[in-house]
């Protein structure tokens, strides 16, 4: 794997291969990889002639009170992973590179729907910090396609959005959840968790199930299931920031018509906010 800390040596060695009829795959991340990174390599791998990822913790991403100073950096076991799955190009950017003026008066890119619900109202400008920088990495590496986890489920759609709107040439693919045996979707930031909080952080996946299966089966109303939901999962000791039943595309509070619905949650359990979500089918 060649790995570039300049954008604008990545950007003319990857201009060079795409001229000469290579299809380039993307996975950006911001490090601390775990199997659900490794997949979404994979997947590009299978797809393209050529794999780029990217190494970035980005600090437009980051809320004042969020945990941008303590978010696990973890270069060398990183390179070796991607190495071990046939990546051929990293990029590990400085802030200097990305930010020469700094953030706050940086050209920034927003999407003006799907941002300001879910993780949006409790994140204010993370979604924002998230186009821009994706937005950035894609100029650099002008890719075909790019792949994004879905446990980031809301992440997947804004980008696809962006690159619809923005009439942008890269397809953009959402790799499925990759999760520990117990059923927790993996995360850079499941290391927060004690060994007892990671066991009891399997319930939160266990409750988006049986939610699901009660409002598939007609057992419950929407609204019943959700709240029955919140309740279960605040005894078993999450704060919860939201849990909703919406739309799979516009993330809309799902109506009784909508038949591809998703079931999104975020909940603290100690320190961490984990995140999970599952897509279903109603007749
Ligand atoms: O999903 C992530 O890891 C980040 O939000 C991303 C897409 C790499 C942008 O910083």
């Amino acid at each position: 794997m060649e790995i570039f800390s300049s954008p604008l040596q990545l950007q003319s060695k990857l201009l060079q291969l795409k001229r000469s009829g290579k299809k380039i795959g993307f996975a950006p991340t911001m490090g601390n990889l775990h199997q659900g990174h490794l997949s979404l390599i994979t997947e590009a791998k299978k797809r393209a002639d050529i794999v780029v990822s990217s190494i970035f913790v980005n600090p437009m991403q980051f809320g004042p009170n969020e945990d941008f100073d303590s978010y696990p950096r973890t270069l060398e076991q990183d390179i070796s992973k991607l190495e071990s799955v046939g990546c051929d190009f990293l990029l590990t950017p400085t802030i200097d590179d990305i930010y020469p003026l700094g953030k706050e008066i940086h050209t920034s890119v927003e999407v003006n729907r799907l941002t300001d619900k879910l993780c949006g109202a409790s994140r204010p400008g993370h979604f924002r910090g998230v186009t821009t920088i994706v937005n950035i990495l894609f100029n650099i590496v002008q890719p075909d396609l790019a792949i994004f986890g879905k446990k980031d489920y809301q992440q997947y759609q804004i980008i696809k959005t962006m690159v619809k709107d923005l009439i942008m040439p890269i397809e953009i693919i959402g790799a499925e959840i990759v999760r520990e045996n117990n059923g927790l979707a993996m995360s850079s930031r499941n290391g927060y968790l004690t060994e007892q909080q990671k066991e009891d952080a399997s319930q939160l996946r266990k409750v988006i199930l049986s939610t699901a299966e009660s409002i598939e089966s007609g057992k419950k109303s929407i609204t019943d299931a959700r709240t029955d939901a919140i309740e279960a999962l605040t005894d078993k000791g999450f704060k919860v920031d939201y849990f909703e039943v919406v739309n799979q595309t516009d993330l809309e509070q799902a109506k009784k018509t909508d038949k591809h619905l998703l079931i999104a949650a975020a909940a603290w359990l100690g320190q961490p906010r984990l995140i999970d979500n599952f897509e279903f089918e109603v007749n």
